[in-house]
């Protein structure tokens, strides 16, 4: 047989099974996405993917470009292309008072020479425009505006939105080629769920849906796209094409037939005056929709008209814009006051003089970080312009200078967490609290991090069980954990006596652990799951590790002098070492990589100086043994000194702890008190 022969007999029927795949996905995907209705399980769904993911990669020649595999992302981009848009992506014209749009109605009416005209209303979609292409139906290239005539190849990005078909549905229908202008947008419930997501990564949240949109769709890795949910709808069908109707209602209705998302809202109105009324009907609902709007567009249906009146230098003559009134307004500060995060980021929250701001009253606007208070200047006190942009919690935008006012005090960057006291240190523009093991506006994120899979896997303590130990008071902090008793759990809701047992079960088994997951469980900032690895690596124990200082941190390999600042403020924090000291009294116990148990840190808190000669160890020896205990040597005598030892020709420390009344141990009473403690 000749290749040629054996590759088609071979992949016929390959060809047809990827193909039912194919068109099974793509016809799930829409039902979902396009239509909320879907009609098989998401397990059903994933399984159909798998199927076609694990065909596609044994015969990678039959891969193509709109299967719905390609949905999950492409191998990363090194820069994007330019493409030079098919049609000049034009703006349009905005008008925010009713008079502006009257003067519009009449102008093209007189241009025209008719008596009336009959227009479509759509939404005003907040997102990025993006120009679509499909050739035979399938999707080949998608662009950003860029300059209006050029703009960047987004393609892979595109194909990973799941509302847009990759191929389109009535495909013999479609013309050999197609560009279609649409809008890529995030909805508001995904892009308060994405900024919920990248607090609790510690990542900064987009400040307004539209940002988050443009900030996914500029990705050079196509799968942070896949992780951020998009939508797009599609709202002009480009071109003329002999069959196409010359009516934009129902060229836009076309593309919906070739199962393209079109606006859900729009109308068709034979006045002016109509669109008015849609322009009020969608500023009323504008709080209730899912999407952001910032107004309605107008257009001409008729195309002929539309291309009887031609387009100006960047904006065509034949539609609108007719804006919403912006949500912003203008207030006073009366506070300034600090809400901690999950992730122990301080938000300054400026508390305002309640004011309504599109239908929504306001009492608090975010100030985002420390460094935007004082790059805006405001001050409590200050009039301030504050702006809805659906987000949350809004805005404020700038402070509205007022000749001749008289100003209160600067901000002050606070030194403690308003909330546990703790230090704070600051990264970049953002402040941190530094008690993450048991400050409480941080304990449920620090406990279910901590039991989390890749730290201490234990079974059974979620998000609810969380949420109502810590609001029961039941844990403060991450050892309470260890001391939680059966009756405890069981008057949790959701608890009955099997489930009781299998969580106390859970957290007793979890008290072994090895060093890297432990470590990574505590948390601590920038100490993911690699970090933790090196660490444990690294360290004997858990006790050398506390007391390793920023600059033996920073020799190790991966560690730089913000992960070991990190590290060194994390273990310094005197209310850490309580907790650990707690979870080793209740049992926990830390192994070594080769598996055995560490020595049970109860020196943790506690801190010696060493002087003189010792006969039996060098300085090197006894330091190791002390740190290995969880304690710390210090080189000087101070108030914080627990213990001096004490060896032969003792220096000028020995007279200044006899001073300070610290506890002083000669060789042979440190060696007893190294074999009481370690229990040796
Ligand atoms: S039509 C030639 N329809 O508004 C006019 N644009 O300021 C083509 N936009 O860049 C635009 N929703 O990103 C049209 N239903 C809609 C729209 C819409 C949002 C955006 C679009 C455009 C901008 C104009």
């Amino acid at each position: 047989m000749e290749q040629q022969d054996l590759f088609e007999s071979q992949s016929g029927p390959i060809q047809k099974q990827l193909e039912a795949l194919r068109v099974a996905i793509s016809y799930h995907n829409d039902r979902y996405y396009r239509h909320s209705q879907p009609e098989i399980s998401d397990q059903a769904y994933d399984a159909l993917f798998r199927e076609l993911q694990a065909l596609e990669s044994q015969y990678p020649d039959l891969l193509t470009p709109d299967s719905p595999t390609q949905r999950i992302g492409a191998a990363p981009l090194e820069s994007f292309q330019k493409v030079q848009h098919e049609y000049p992506m034009l703006s349009l014209d905005s008008e925010i008072q009713r008079e502006e749009i009257q003067a519009f109605d009449r102008r093209v009416r007189r241009e025209l020479d008719v008596e009336s005209i009959h227009y479509v209303v759509e939404p005003k979609y907040d997102g990025l425009s993006v120009e679509l292409i499909y050739e035979h139906g399938v999707f080949i290239r998608g662009s950003t505006r860029g300059d209006g005539i050029i703009g960047e190849d987004i393609t892979v990005n595109l194909r990973t939105i799941r509302s847009l078909p990759l191929r389109l549905s009535n495909e013999a229908d479609a013309p050999a080629h197609v560009g279609v202008r649409g809008e890529v947008v995030m909805l508001l419930q995904d892009f308060q769920t994405l900024n919920h997501r990248l607090r609790a990564n510690g990542e900064e949240p987009f400040a307004n849906p539209r940002n988050a949109a443009s900030g996914a769709l500029r990705q050079l890795d196509s799968h942070v796209t896949a992780s951020r949910p998009l939508t797009i709808i599609c709202y002009e069908l480009l071109g003329t094409w002999m069959e196409w109707p010359a009516s934009h209602w129902e060229r836009v209705s076309l593309l919906g037939k070739w199962g393209l998302p079109i606006p859900v809202h729009r109308r068709s109105c034979s006045s002016i005056e109509e669109t008015m009324v849609f322009h009020s009907e969608m500023a009323a609902q504008r709080e209730q929709l899912p999407f952001e709007m910032d107004g309605i567009v107008i257009k001409i249906d008729n195309l002929d008209w539309r291309e009887q009146l031609g387009e100006k230098s960047r904006s065509p003559r034949w539609a609108v814009a007719f804006k919403f009134p912006p949500r912003t307004e203008i207030t006073q500060i009366q506070d300034i006051v600090l809400s901690v995060g999950r992730t122990g980021a301080l938000t300054p929250i400026a508390l305002l003089t309640p004011v309504e701001v599109g239908g929504v009253t306001i009492r608090r606007a975010s100030l985002h970080n420390v460094e935007e208070v004082e790059r805006k200047d405001v001050r409590v006190g200050d009039t301030v312009k504050v702006e809805r942009a659906g987000d949350v919690i809004p805005d404020v935008v700038e402070r509205v200078v007022i000749p001749g006012e008289i100003r209160g005090e600067p901000f002050q960057l606070p030194t403690a967490c308003p909330i546990c006291q703790s230090a704070v240190m600051q990264e970049g523009p953002i402040l941190y609290c530094t008690g993450q093991l048991f400050c409480q506006a941080q304990i449920k994120g620090a406990l279910e991090h901590f039991a989390s899979k890749g730290a201490l896997n234990i079974a059974g303590l979620g998000k609810k069980t969380i949420s109502q130990l810590v609001e029961q008071k039941l844990v403060k902090d991450l050892s309470d954990l260890y001391a939680l008793t059966k009756a405890q759990v069981l008057a949790l809701e959701g608890f009955a006596e099997k489930s009781a047992m299998q969580l106390i079960d859970a957290i007793e088994n979890a008290k072994t652990i090895p060093f890297s997951r432990f470590l990574f469980g505590l948390g601590i900032r920038h100490v993911g799951t690699h970090i933790a690895q090196v660490l444990a690596k690294s360290f004997e124990s858990l006790g050398h590790l506390m007391s390793a200082r920023k600059e033996d941190l920073e020799q190790i390999d991966d560690i730089g002098p913000e992960i070991a600042a990190a590290i060194e403020t994390f273990f310094d924090a005197p209310h850490h070492q309580s907790v650990l000291n707690r979870m080793w009294e209740r049992g926990v116990s830390v192994e070594r990589l080769d598996g055995q148990p560490q020595e049970r840190l109860v020196l943790t808190e506690k801190n010696f100086v060493l002087t003189g000669t010792l006969e039996n160890w060098t300085r090197q020896e006894a330091k190791q043994q002390i740190e290995s205990l969880g304690g710390r040597v210090t080189s000087s005598v101070s108030k914080h000194t627990d213990y001096i030892v004490a060896g032969k020709d003792p220096g000028s420390k020995l007279t200044q702890a006899k001073q300070l009344g610290v506890a002083i141990l000669d060789e042979e009473q440190f060696k007893l008190f190294l074999q009481a403690k370690s229990g040796s």
